[in-house]
Order: C-alpha cells, then structure tokens, then sequence
C-alpha cells in the first residue's frame, strides 16, 4: 500500500496520555483503581455505568440525549438509573435469573436502553439484536443461546417465530396495543408503571458473562460471542485515551448496538466515562446526520468508512449549511478508511478521521490513531498501551517490518472474549498457535510500528461494515425452489467496501431471468436482513466444488476478479 505523508497533531487531547512513554509503562491494573469495585469488591457493569453517576453527584447530568424529530427526550443519570432498576425489577418478577439470556430486538429507542442495563443489573446475558434482522436471523440466535426472554416492539414481533423459539418463556412488549390475552406476552409500560425504582444490582464476578453478540465466521450459523463484565476495563480505558472523552463532551455513535461498535462504544464507554451520549436511530441519511451533530453540538463522532464515504458522495455543498463547529474528534472502525476519506474530512470538517482496529471476538479498541499521533492515512495506527501486536506466519514466528502476514494478539487482554456460546472448539480456533490470538486479518507493520490492513485471510464478507458470513447467505439461497447451488463472496465496491455477490446454479425446470434474480433477492433479504440479501447474482450451469462437494469461494472469487484460478487438484471434475 501507498504510505501517502503523515497528518501532524492538531488537537492537543487528553494531556494525560504520552503515548510513547505510556505505551511502554501501562499496566492494565492501573485503571482497576477508576472503579467503585476496586474498594467494595462488588461489580456490575450497569452500576458502574449508570448507578455510580448518581451515588457520586452527576445524577442531574444528561446521559441520554435521543435525538428523533418524532420524540425529542433526555435523561439524566438518574432517571437511567431508576429506569433501569424498575426494568431490573420486571425481569425479577418474571423469575429472571443470573446467566439467563435475555434479548432486546428494538429500535435505537430509549426504551432500548433502560432495558439494556434492566438485563444487566440482574446478573443476566443481554443479546442485542440488529432490529433490520428478519425470522431466521432472529430465530438463530434467540435458538442458539437458549434465551428465555425477548424484549421486542409490536412492528418486530411478527418477525419472531415464537412457536418454533421453546426456550422463550416470556415476551416484553414495548408498545401501547398489547393483547395480553396469551400469558407469555407482558406489556413494558404496564409492568413498569407498577415496578419499583428500588433494588440492587445483582453483584457478580467480573468473570461472569454480561453480553452475548452474535457474529459471522467463514463456515457455519453465527456464532455467540461471549464477553464478561471484566471488558469495562478496556471499554472505559479506551475511552478515555482513543476517543478522548472529556466530562463535557457530547458523544455520538452511529453503529446499531446489534453491532459490537454500537455497544462497546454505543453505550460502554461513554457511560462508563460519564458523558452525554446522542442517541438517534433510523436510516442513513446525509442532511439527517448532520443535523445531529450540529443540534446536540456533538463533539466527538465516531463512526465508519462507508458512511464516510456517502457523506463524501452527498457533496461539500450540503456541509455549508450546517454549524459543525462543536466537532472536536472523529475517529472510524469497521473497514479500511481511505486516505482519500481523510483527506477530505481535513478539508471539510478541518479535521483528521481517525481510524481504529478491533473486532466483535476482541471486545474493544486494540489498534489506533490516537489523538496524540501523527496519523499516517491508510494505517490503523498502533496497538493500544498494554496491547502487544504483531505480525506473525502460521507457525507463529514473529515477522519483520513490511511482511505480511496474520495480525495476532498477544493473550489475553481485559476484554477479550470469554467464550463462543455452546463451542469451545471455534473458541479454540482463535488461539491455535499458543500465546496469540489470531485475528483472520492480513496485515503488516513499518518500521515506526504502524499497522497496515491488507485484507481478510478467510471468506467473510464486510459489507458497508457489517460482517456477513458466506455460509449463511448461501443457506438461505438454497431454501429458495429455483435454486439447486450457490456459492458467495465479497466483490470489491469503492462506496460499500464489498457488497454480496452469489453464483446460483438453478434446478431443472427453471430458467435464468432478471425477475427470477430479483425473486431470489428478496427472498434472502426477507428471511435474513437486507444487508445480507446479494446486490449482485450471477447464474452459471454448475458451480466449482471439491470432491467432496465443497463450493470453493476461491475459484469464484478469481473468476469476479478475473485472476488465476490456482490450484485445481481438489476440483470435483
Ligand atoms: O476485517 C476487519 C474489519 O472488520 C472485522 C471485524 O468485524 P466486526 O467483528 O464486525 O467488528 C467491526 C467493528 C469492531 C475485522 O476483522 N475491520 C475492523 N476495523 C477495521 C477493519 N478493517 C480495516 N480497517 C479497520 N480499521
């Protein structure tokens, strides 16, 4: 990759971090001491979060600032903890336990919120879910982890097959019509009239799992990605060193907390670090976005590439009609961030975007371009104070500067995954070569210590930043009558990063069409989501596959991209 010149430091940032120096010195145990649980010994995250504001005086501040034309609303501190506990208290009448799932599959509504952490005060497994997810995905997950409860909406409820879900005891419903008339079904609003704002959090173990989200590997269904409430280390930590937040700061993340982003950094970090968090669902839109940022006087934005790069689309002009002058820090995550995207939000913003690396499996931040650094675009920057990245071969040799290589990890971190739910042999996967995790990624490092990414060493899609699984899509596309075969990959995409390309090979009967594409097309999106539903489809007669009926994504892939197939030797015929 071109090393396009450097981005010197304009802001000064948080003065308490000399990387250079920190880097070598930190101790992940020096930030145990910025919690309550340091002194009493007993921990939960949403008491940290939440309860902690309160008990030390900023229960007045706002910490949820929803910003929907629709539904304009704050809350303090305060009234996220009373909520919170009142929703806690629901799920304890309802016989909610420590280590039970419970799922929220919602919209970016503040409801969303109160139940979020309800879950967690109670000791229980929160699994949030993308609320664009259709019956399958849902039914997968809510299947796969066994949860007993789902808090929904009555517009997403139709997109739960409740009958096939048997481990679902109770549904939450957040909605004014609520027929109560089937003993699973219980109002939100009713049961939190009634409900008391008084309790305890449930004290666990910092060991204990707190959030389960579900993601995609190369083969198989999604897999649940365990994380213990030990991550809030890293949440607040990163917090407050990557994204620089201050007390007075008004923070805003785009990503839907069904993403690991929109919670890590959604709700983790700026809660944790006590800051005014600007909430706002609904789709993308340019004028949207900046209208938020320039009503709540956002300051810190944190976002990713590909809705960078539609903003860049929308065009410099619509920019001039905002006030983003409260702007002070933009970072990114998710998929490669263009030098190009930079240097144009230097232009228009007069600020630097600055990138950062982790992933669902890793929990929070692990590379980063801090505020502190020069910023060379293209580069993830460097691992974060405590973190020790490097480039190694599949023995597990360390590589010099400028090989590539996989970017692993040395283990463990505070809020590395602690398990993949019901798999201990895919959680194995990750640390094959003893002392790392290995991230799936190519990448490699230049002399000063700079990480470059260079692409996924498996077939995982990243569509607009969203990570779809192969296997899944092609699942899906096999249920459909017309289609006999189909094999999926990513094809490169300047605005979307990648978007979904399928081969379909069709059974008798059946001819190739563009309506029948469309068909197809729909299908996915209306059994998984539209994000993982294929933008492209192509028919071929037959489809590559091993002897052993394997469809090898590789010789599709070097088909798309019209490059050598490889080795054939396995090929069926
Ligand atoms: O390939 C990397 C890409 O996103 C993957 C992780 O996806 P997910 O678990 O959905 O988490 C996304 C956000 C935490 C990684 O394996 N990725 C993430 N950040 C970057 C990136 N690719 C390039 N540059 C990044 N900054």
């Amino acid at each position: 990759m071109l090393q396009t010149g450097r981005l010197p430091v304009q802001t000064k940032g948080n003065q308490l971090l000399d990387y250079t120096r920190t880097a070598e010195t930190f101790d992940w145990r020096s930030v145990e001491s910025a919690f309550s649980w340091s002194v009493t010994g007993r921990v939960n995250t949403a008491y940290e979060a939440i309860d902690r504001h309160v008990d030390e005086g900023r229960g007045e501040q706002i910490a949820l600032q929803y910003s929907d034309p629709s539904r304009n609303e704050q809350l303090t501190f305060a009234e996220m903890k009373a909520n919170s506990n009142r929703f806690a208290n629901v799920l304890r009448k309802y016989n909610v336990k420590k280590g039970d799932r419970v799922f929220i599959f919602m919209p970016r509504v503040p409801e969303f919120y109160t139940s979020f952490f309800g879950v967690i005060k109670v000791g229980a497994i929160v699994g949030p879910l993308f609320e664009a997810f259709m019956e399958e995905a849902v039914k997968d997950r809510i299947a796969d982890s066994e949860a007993s409860v789902l808090v929904t909406t009555p517009d997403l409820l139709p997109r739960v097959p409740r009958q096939e879900l048997h481990s679902l005891k109770h549904v939450i419903i957040v909605g004014n019509d609520v027929d109560h008339g089937n003993d699973n079904i219980i109002s939100y609003y009713k049961e939190m009239k009634e409900a008391s704002t008084d309790g305890e959090p449930e004290w666990v173990d910092r060991e204990d799992p707190m959030i389960i989200h579900y993601t995609s590997g190369s083969t198989g269904k999604p897999k649940g990605v365990v994380h213990a409430h030990n991550a809030m280390i890293q949440h607040y930590q990163t917090g407050k060193w990557v994204l620089d937040l201050q007390p007075e700061d008004i923070y805003w993340c785009t990503a839907d907390p069904g993403w690991v982003t929109g919670t890590s950094y959604g709700i983790f970090a700026p809660w944790l670090n006590g800051v005014t968090n600007v909430i706002r669902g609904g789709r993308f839109s340019p004028g949207d976005w900046y209208q938020t940022l320039e009503k709540n006087k956002v300051t810190v934005w944190y976002s990713a590439p590909t809705a960078l790069r539609m903003l860049m689309a929308a065009g410099d002009e619509l920019i001039r009609n905002y006030d983003l002058s409260s702007i002070r820090h933009i970072l990114s995550v998710g998929e490669p961030l263009n030098p190009e995207v930079i240097r144009w939000g230097m232009k228009v913003y007069g600020k630097r975007i600055h990138d950062t690396w982790w992933m669902t499996e890793t929990g929070a931040i692990l590379i980063a371009n801090y505020p502190q650094m020069e910023i060379k675009p293209g580069s993830m920057g460097k691992p974060f104070p405590g973190i020790r990245a490097a480039i190694i071969d599949d023995e597990g040799n360390e590589l010099p500067p400028n090989q590539m290589g996989n970017l692993a990890i040395q283990t463990p971190w505070p809020s590395l995954m602690r398990e993949i739910w019901k798999n201990p042999q895919k959680y194995q996967e990750y640390f094959r070569l003893k002392g790392w995790y290995i991230s799936g990624d190519s990448a490699y490092m230049d002399e000063e210590g700079y990480f470059w990414f260079q692409g996924r060493l498996d077939d995982v899609i990243n569509t607009s930043g969203e990570r779809v699984g192969p296997f899944e899509v092609e699942s899906k596309l096999v249920e459909h009558p017309a289609v006999a075969e189909a094999g999926v990959i990513g094809k490169p995409d300047p605005v979307r990063g990648q978007i979904i390309k399928a081969f379909v090979s069709l059974r008798d009967g059946y001819q190739p069409s563009d309506e029948l594409k469309e068909e197809i097309r729909q299908f996915v999106k209306n059994g998984l989501a539209a994000h993982a539903a294929p933008r492209e489809i192509e028919f071929k007669d037959k489809l590559p596959k091993t002897r052993s009926g394997k469809i090898m994504r590789r010789v599709l892939k070097a088909w798309e991209l019209g490059l050598p197939t490889g080795d054939l030797s396995t090929l069926e015929d």
